[in-house]
């Protein structure tokens, strides 16, 4: 079969290099081997039984049609007043838009914001997802260099350091992955004073916000004007499969954010969004809590027994599932350290350079979405490969 050329837009995009990990550690189970993963970026858990019901109840009563492109009305009043009871601030239902995941949700407020030509700043390291959209958009990243010295989170000085007239948006994720660092209120409230200075958006990814093991962190819903916010009931709800994700954007841009929805996927998946539902109820409220506990206790043992083995972590991860491990002192090279403890130890966790530029060879990142029976078994054999 001779393969027609793709688009040229299409030829930038980059695949995540943990998926030929991925490949590996299934072939490796094929033979019958144990693998330890730790690469995983979603929760072990399945979804809490009340929202499994209100799924399958959904189902059983025939809501198996479209729901309105921007969302079922209910879900998106529960999620404002999510607003409201989670950190006072006041959102108004029309400004919640329902998207089949964040990824979309990225997809499409990127896809308002990007024309050709454009720069995103985005700190270095992120998930990579973004940079990948904003190419495919004509657009180009201005990959902002963090490290722990700001616990891996873009600062005020940083971004007026880097700054160029071509940048459009200023994207942020807190807690962050690769790094489940989180940005603090003030550090947040300062770079969304200086976007608006600057007339630019700021995006802001706020999907591990409810796995986050101390102080909360505020929302940036409402910072400014031109602020928008996007999350999902994947990581902290345990829906990753049902699709379900939602976008707070100022009034001003939903018209357009309507058109953009009806034009790329109609309406965010129906059972989902009636499963979501339940997400916010007592029951599934104090199961989440129990899981968010669980996550607490396996970063706490997965820390210090990295720590133990020879990486190198100067801030602990405040949330999210994430550990990003300097490796310099065990190898030259993440991604072939990866391979090789993979292939002789079983263990698999994900490259640096799949998150980013600066020293992004020297790190690799562990997530902690399974038990710590099993992080003590991938701790015992990373321990053992090291010596
Ligand atoms: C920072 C971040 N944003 C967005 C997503 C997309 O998640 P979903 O589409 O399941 O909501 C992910 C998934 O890993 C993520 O880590």
């Amino acid at each position: 079969m001779t393969k027609i050329k793709v688009s040229k837009r299409l030829q930038d995009v980059n695949a995540f290099h943990v998926m030929s990990l991925m490949a590996e550690a299934k072939q490796l189970e094929a033979q019958g081997h144990r693998v330890i993963h730790m690469e995983m970026g979603e929760p072990d858990f399945s979804t809490p039984q009340p929202i499994i019901d209100a799924g399958i109840e959904s189902l059983q009563s025939g809501f198996t049609h479209y729901t309105p492109t921007l969302g079922l009305p209910a879900l998106r009043e529960a999620i404002a007043n999510f607003y409201l009871t989670e950190y006072s601030v006041t959102v108004d239902p029309e400004q919640i838009v329902i998207t089949p995941g964040s990824a979309t949700a990225l997809q499409l407020v990127l896809t308002l914001m990007v024309s050709e030509g454009d720069v995103v700043a985005i700190p270095d390291p992120a998930y990579p997802s973004t940079h990948n959209l904003v190419r495919l958009l004509g657009g180009s990243v201005l990959h902002i260099p963090v490290n722990e010295d700001s616990s891996w989170q873009l600062t005020v000085e940083k971004l007026k350091q880097h700054w160029n007239d071509a940048i459009k948006a200023v994207l942020l994720a807190s807690p962050s992955n690769p790094t489940g660092t989180i940005l603090k209120d003030v550090q947040l409230q300062q770079i969304a004073d200086f976007c608006k200075s600057k007339g630019v958006f700021l995006l802001m990814d706020e999907i591990y916000h409810g796995l986050v093991y101390e102080d909360a962190p505020q929302t940036a819903v409402g910072l400014n004007d031109n602020t928008f916010v996007i999350n999902s009931f994947s990581k902290f709800y345990g829906m990753t499969g049902w699709r379900v994700g939602w976008i707070v954007s100022p009034k001003p841009y939903l018209n357009e954010l309507n058109k953009l929805a009806q034009h790329t996927f109609l309406a965010a998946p129906t059972p989902g969004q009636y499963a979501a539902l339940a997400a916010f109820n007592n029951e599934t409220h104090k199961i989440l809590i129990q899981r968010r506990d669980e996550f607490k206790a396996r970063r706490d043992y997965l820390f210090q027994a990295l720590a133990n083995i020879g990486f190198k972590m100067r801030v602990e991860p405040q949330g999210a599932f994430y550990i990003y491990a300097d490796c310099s002192d065990l190898c030259e090279d993440g991604f072939e350290f990866a391979r090789i403890v993979l292939q002789e130890k079983h263990v698999a966790f994900t490259p640096g350079i799949d998150f980013g530029v600066t020293g992004a060879k020297q790190h690799v990142r562990f997530a902690y979405t399974t038990n710590i029976e099993n992080l003590k078994i991938g701790i015992q054999r990373l321990s053992e490969y090291i010596g």
